[in-house]
């Protein structure tokens, strides 16, 4: 057994900064059922489906992580729900986290179809799903989302805890557009028992609107909440970005999430995987390595893990968002829904 583990692990990832990279995020798709206005144009024009790793690919490349020391895996896209058979994937990963290779395996998702699949998840292993609900307003939800139906969210959020799934809501602060439903949401789901983290925008892809004009600094927001809530601060570390309060009312957790105003790179332990193979060692820079053509050209993962090394070897210090008129593009090209949120 011993003999079988020393083969099966090899020497993990440490970057030039001597950190460990232990978490992947893969964008499993970069199609979505919604539009979010700080996401996505309303007009996106995706990936032909023949550029897109096939299932057995993202298998095969999340494995070859695993094998390397990462511990957690996040499904993310796009709308990670919406890809054909994707429980097919969960069900494959699955088996790290039996052998105990993987302390987690998890998803991201709009929570649109989530009433289809959370038992399912629930079943493949998956406790903690991370929900993105920005309001609870179905007039609201539709203008922000443009395609969303904040019904069949609700739905999905029944059906996961019903399965049993452990529920975080993401909820991105917009100036002028949900600030004042913060208190409303955090009420909402700390009464169902869900942490809850708010994050600001950041500057990815081009949308049709100013960015400028959703931009709500989370220390703005963050001072507001004083007002209707004792906050203490806790050490609770989700092995995120994320600092967390804790609701002294409500007992329940708030995380932020603060790329623009905090930098929390030092301690980062993530690279992310578009998919289409291009594994990204920032959200905020460009620094990459194509790891499709490499698994491609060999049914060993020799090629694969070379790719990956490599791509260590790029992974910068740290991001430098701004959200700025006079520079009038975003900060990065590529949307959200490329590198995986
Ligand atoms: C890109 S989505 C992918 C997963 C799924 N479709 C969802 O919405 O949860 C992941 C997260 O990124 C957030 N997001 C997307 N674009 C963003 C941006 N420009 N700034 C901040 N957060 C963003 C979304 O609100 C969501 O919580
Ligand atoms: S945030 Fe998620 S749900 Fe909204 S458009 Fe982007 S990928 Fe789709």
């Amino acid at each position: 057994m011993g003999e079988i583990i020393k083969n099966f692990m090899q020497p993990e990832l440490v970057d030039r900064y001597g950190r460990t990279v232990t978490y992947l995020r893969v964008s499993v798709t970069d199609r979505c059922d919604f539009r979010c206005v700080y996401c996505m144009s309303e007009h996106m024009s995706f990936l032909p489906r023949r550029e897109l790793l096939t299932l057995e690919e993202l298998d095969r490349i999340c494995s070859a992580f695993v094998r390397r020391g990462v511990r957690k895996l996040r499904i993310t896209g796009g709308e990670p729900l919406v890809r054909k058979n994707i429980m097919w994937l969960f069900e494959q990963l699955s088996r790290h986290r039996d052998a105990g290779n993987l302390d987690e395996l998890t998803l991201t998702t709009n929570g649109s179809q989530l009433k289809r699949f959370a038992q399912d998840l629930k079943s493949v292993g998956v406790e903690r799903i991370n929900v993105s609900l920005d309001t609870l307003q179905a007039d609201r939800f539709r203008a922000i989302t443009r395609w969303g139906d904040l019904t069949a969210v609700m739905h999905g959020l029944d059906a996961a805890d019903a399965a049993g799934l452990k529920v975080k809501i993401n909820a991105v602060a917009l100036k002028g557009t949900n600030e004042d439903e913060i208190d409303d949401l955090i009420t909402f789901a700390h009464s169902r028992g869900y942490d809850i983290t708010f994050i600001e925008t950041m500057p990815l892809g081009e949308v049709d609107g100013d960015r400028l004009d959703q931009y709500l600094p989370l220390s703005i927001l963050r001072a507001r909440l004083l007002d209707r809530w004792t906050l203490h601060d806790i050490p609770h570390n989700s092995g995120g970005p994320a600092r967390y309060v804790r609701a002294a009312e409500t007992g329940g957790r708030i995380g932020f999430i603060t790329p623009m105003t905090h930098n929390f790179c030092e301690s980062c332990n993530r690279v992310r995987l578009t998919c289409t193979g291009t594994l990204y060692m920032c959200l905020g820079q460009e620094d990459a390595v194509d790891l499709r053509e490499p698994l491609r050209a060999s049914p060993s993962d020799d090629l694969l893990d070379a790719a990956i090394d490599e791509g260590m070897r790029l992974k910068p210090k740290g991001h430098d968002f701004v959200i700025d008129r006079r520079q009038g593009r975003p900060a990065v090209a590529r949307h959200m829904s490329v590198t995986g949120g």
